[in-house]
């Protein structure tokens, strides 16, 4: 593990804008615009009528809150952990994940014909609203990678780089009749 997180934060280059910059694709500026675009389809899902608009929602948000997690605990994460060494801090966000992840597996495989659908989503939501809050919060993670050693523009960099190769390996694979995927099912057990 250690010898990944030197790897990952190594890798990055540095270009002189890495402590406290803070331009559009800085790291904390990609993982925010994540949580607005998930909070949005959050609200939008708590006012849909319909079941088949619950759906797809549920579908947006399992997927970027995957996709989202993902770049978080291969870049982000070890990058942080290692300039702050706050072992508190990352420790509980990736278990919030894990924590997460278990939920939208259970999303994933049901359906809104299912008597929990609603409950689970919802859940997750009020999972994903804390978790976001400990990242976002002042003393939170990001306000502490803002204080540390860490190149966010480099890493920002990181992050769309994986982000956009996931995405692309997700819309290239086959759906099945349920509209999810078999290498779907694959990556959130994964995780
Ligand atoms: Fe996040
Ligand atoms: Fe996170």
């Amino acid at each position: 593990m250690a010898k990944a997180r030197k790897k990952a934060r190594k890798s990055a280059p540095k270009r002189g804008m890495g402590r406290r910059s803070a331009g559009a694709s800085d790291a904390i500026s990609l993982l925010k615009s994540d949580h607005r675009q998930v909070e949005n389809w959050f609200e939008e899902f708590g006012s849909a009528r319909g079941d088949s608009r619950k759906q797809d929602l549920a579908r947006r948000i399992c997927q970027a809150l995957k996709l989202h997690t993902q770049i978080e605990h291969e870049i982000f994460y070890p990058a942080f952990l290692e300039a702050t060494g706050e072992e508190d801090i990352h420790h509980e966000a990736e278990v919030e994940h894990d924590a997460a992840k278990k939920l939208i597996a259970e999303i994933e495989s049901s359906g809104s014909g299912d008597e929990y659908f609603q409950a689970k989503v919802t859940v997750l939501s009020e999972m994903i609203k804390h978790h976001v809050n400990e990242e976002e919060k002042r003393d939170g993670m990001f306000g502490k990678a803002r204080q540390a050693d860490m190149d966010l523009q480099a890493l920002g960099e990181q992050l769309a780089a994986r982000k956009a190769e996931l995405s692309g390996s997700a819309e290239q694979r086959p759906r099945g009749p349920s509209g999810r995927s078999r290498q779907d099912s694959r990556a959130t057990a994964r995780y």
